[in-house]
């Protein structure tokens, strides 16, 4: 009730200002904290990382590291801090994050604001890590090697990490996913790999590429060695949208990308062996199992947590676990790829 409460107020606020709020009150102690769900059935491994459970919390949420502690204790099975560049930067000009209500989503065109990392790196050393906790890597605007720069962020963080990912899906600075492409993407990739240590890398891509597109990511993808794929970012389609908001420039998130997202993921893995996390427009505990079942191997969230807040995560991972149940699944890792025919 609490959670409601603080949601309604938050939600009559800006955004980000909101945000903002909400990282604050995590820090304060203000927000559930069950501690990482599990059973049997929810226990299991990813790129060599034990989860509790499959349900993790996507990029973007904790820009700069600073809430490590209260989100470990929120129920996930894993967490993703970041987009940390090389150095600070403001990131976009202000407003850069919309509520679209009606719509259960979001658009945000944040273009990496981060205090860079030096700053986010050192808060990772400093976290004591509870549950996997991974960093989302990004490229520096003004930078004039792209590449070099996931590279240099890479080579920071990985002593203080159980993962890394290479984001090269973000539609908010202008020609980052063209690293998408296949030339560009083997040899970012290869430079990220070098530094890495032994630290597993993850690729993350947009769902807005095309068959062909798909088909090179996974090949580029399993040829590097990546750990994971994570399945999608935002997309620029504004495809069914009723919101105040929805001509605003930037990146969409939340419920109209369930489906898109989903597609993508089944795809990609009729194409690769590379285990693959699912995200976009998970609200529920049916969505996370819909994505597991299509061929996830664990799932991310974001949006929703804005409209439903924390507690939503233990309830998805429990529900998550009663469906394994309902069909017959000792563990999570049966469950994947069992329906992925009916999203191809
Ligand atoms: C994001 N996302 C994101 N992704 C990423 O790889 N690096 C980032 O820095 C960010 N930043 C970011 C900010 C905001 C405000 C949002 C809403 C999203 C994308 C996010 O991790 C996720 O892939 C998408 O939002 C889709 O999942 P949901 O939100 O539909 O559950």
């Amino acid at each position: 009730m609490i959670e409601a409460i603080g949601l309604k107020a938050l939600h009559r606020i800006d955004p980000e200002a909101a945000h903002g709020l909400a990282i604050r009150a995590l820090r304060a102690g203000l927000t559930p904290c069950p501690g990482p769900v599990s059973s049997a059935r929810l226990a299991t491994t990813l790129a060599g990382m034990t989860l509790a459970n499959p349900v993790g919390l996507a990029a973007g949420f904790d820009k700069n590291a600073t809430a490590i502690a209260p989100l470990s204790a929120a129920g996930f099975g894993f967490i993703e801090v970041g987009a940390a560049t090389p150095l600070p930067q403001p990131g976009n000009e202000k407003p850069r994050l919309f509520r679209l209500t009606e719509d259960r989503a979001a658009i945000n065109r944040f273009g990496f604001n981060n205090e860079g990392m030096d700053a986010i790196c050192a808060r990772l050393a400093a976290a004591k890590r509870t549950i996997p906790v991974g960093l989302n890597l990004g490229a520096n605007k003004t930078s004039t090697d792209r590449a070099a720069d996931f590279a240099r962020v890479m080579e920071a963080a990985r002593d203080h990490v159980d993962f890394a990912t290479v984001n090269v899906s973000s539609p908010n600075t202008e020609r980052l996913r063209d690293l998408q492409g296949k030339a560009a993407l083997a040899g970012l990739l290869e430079g990220v790999m070098a530094v890495r240590g032994t630290t597993p890398v993850m690729l993350k891509i947009a769902p807005d590429l095309t068959e062909e597109e798909i088909s090179d990511v996974a090949q580029v993808a399993t040829e590097a060695g990546v750990s994971a794929i994570i399945a999608t970012n935002t997309t620029l389609s504004r495809e069914g949208l009723k919101s105040a908001h929805k001509g605003e420039a930037g990146g969409l998130s939340g419920a109209p990308l369930f489906e898109k997202s989903t597609r993508v993921l089944a795809r990609l893995s009729t194409l690769t062996q590379v285990p693959i996390i699912g995200v976009g427009g998970i609200s529920t505990a049916d969505h996370a199992y819909a994505k597991i079942c299509a061929g996830a191997c664990a799932v991310q969230l974001y949006t929703a947590l804005v409209y439903g807040g924390l507690s939503m995560v233990a309830e998805i991972a429990r529900g998550i676990d009663a469906l394994l149940a309902r069909d017959g699944f000792a563990n999570v890792s049966e469950a994947i790829g069992s329906k992925r025919e009916e999203w191809l």
